[in-house]
């Protein structure tokens, strides 16, 4: 299939390309690299050994989308271009809600002068806010706690409204828990150009000495060790989750959302000690303040995925932990080593 995978060159478009390529896709990227670098193609060429497509644009651009589509005549797009900062999408809402929900508008409209039909949508579990009951499941009541998780609902019912239009068309919905974790080879990661606002990459950083001690948001939840818990997802199983959900695009119509999570989930404290153990060295803490909008525990119910996509994630804590220390060990300034 020809897939047209937008923000590609990002932490999780990057895994996604190279499971995308495995498994035989023709794969063209765009993406503007205003939270990237094009050394991430670099490394998945030489990761693949294969041929890959880029283009250098704003997903906001029709003219750029419609040489795209005329050129490259994707079968499907996979659309990850988008701000995610909960904490960023406070202070600059019009941003967010011009990327997200305009960049959203302009991909459907291109996509509907091209005829093209599927696409596979980035979506997160911040729609769910504030959990009645937990396990979530993907019918779950929807009230974001964020602009961010708001430009996220708003682009699902954008999308659910655009493949209800017209028979052809299919949308699927993948609610991502929490992605951490990194390529096993070391070479693909997670590089936030500013101060992490995911723990993975923070605890990371202290491990190689970048920064002094993990802020730990709050020790007084009501959890076991009063710390957050979350369900955190290994970006390769995240990645394989885009392909099944290709192919269920491809044999299904209407959009659908689908939780992609482990059904487990770890405090703040668990990722730090997988972390010690996984890299050998010690990870100061110092627990400040409760961040707003944060909730206590955050938990997947997965099985629609798997009984509908046939996905399961496979990656266990001590891979993410394994994973995350071998990028950033080996690219202690990510790819601005070599960008
Ligand atoms: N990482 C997470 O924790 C998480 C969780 C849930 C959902 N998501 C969603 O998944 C998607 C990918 O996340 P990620 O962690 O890989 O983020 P990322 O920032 O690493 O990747 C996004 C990519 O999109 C590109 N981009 C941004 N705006 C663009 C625009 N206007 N035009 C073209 N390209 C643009 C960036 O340069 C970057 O390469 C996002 O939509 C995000 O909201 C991420």
């Amino acid at each position: 299939m020809r897939v047209l995978v937008t923000g590609g060159a990002g932490y999780i478009g990057s895994h996604t390309l190279l499971e995308l390529m495995a498994q035989g896709h023709e794969v063209c990227v765009l993406d503007n690299y205003s939270n990237a670098t094009p050394q991430v193609l670099t490394r998945v060429r030489a990761l693949s050994n294969g041929e890959l497509g880029d283009v250098t644009g704003d997903v906001r651009d029709a003219s750029t989308l419609d040489n795209l589509m005329q050129d490259f005549r994707p079968d499907a797009v996979i659309h990850f271009a988008g701000l995610k900062a909960v904490g960023e999408s406070a202070r600059k809402p019009l941003a967010y809600y011009d990327v997200n929900i305009s960049g959203t508008l302009a991909l459907l409209n291109a996509m509907s002068r091209a005829g093209c039909n599927k696409i596979v949508f980035s979506s997160s579990a911040t729609v769910y806010g504030e959990p009645r009951y937990l396990p979530y499941d993907e019918t779950h009541p929807t009230n974001p706690m964020s602009v961010y998780g708001r430009t996220k609902l708003m682009a699902e019912q954008i999308l659910t409204d655009w493949a209800a239009a017209d028979a052809p068309r299919g949308a699927v919905l993948l609610r991502y828990f929490n992605p951490v974790g990194a390529h096993a080879s070391g070479d693909l990661g997670e590089d936030p150009r500013d101060i992490p606002n995911n723990l993975m990459p923070f605890i990371a950083q202290v491990a190689v000495g970048k920064r002094d001690a993990l802020a730990v948001f709050g020790d007084d939840y009501d959890t076991p060790d009063g710390t957050g818990l979350r369900d955190y997802i290994h970006v390769v199983d995240l990645a394989r989750a885009h392909v099944a959900a290709l192919d269920y695009a491809q044999r299904h119509t209407g959009a659908r959302p689908f939780n992609i999570g482990t059904g487990q989930n770890y405090s703040v404290f668990d990722m730090v000690k997988a972390f010690e153990r996984a890299s050998g060295r010690k990870i100061p803490t110092q627990v400040t303040s409760r961040r707003p909008g944060d909730v206590a525990a955050m938990l997947a119910d997965a099985s629609r995925a798997n009984a509908e996509m046939g996905w399961q994630a496979t990656h266990d804590l001590n891979d993410m932990a394994a994973s995350t220390w071998a990028w950033q060990s080996k690219n202690p300034d990510g790819y601005g080593a070599d960008s």
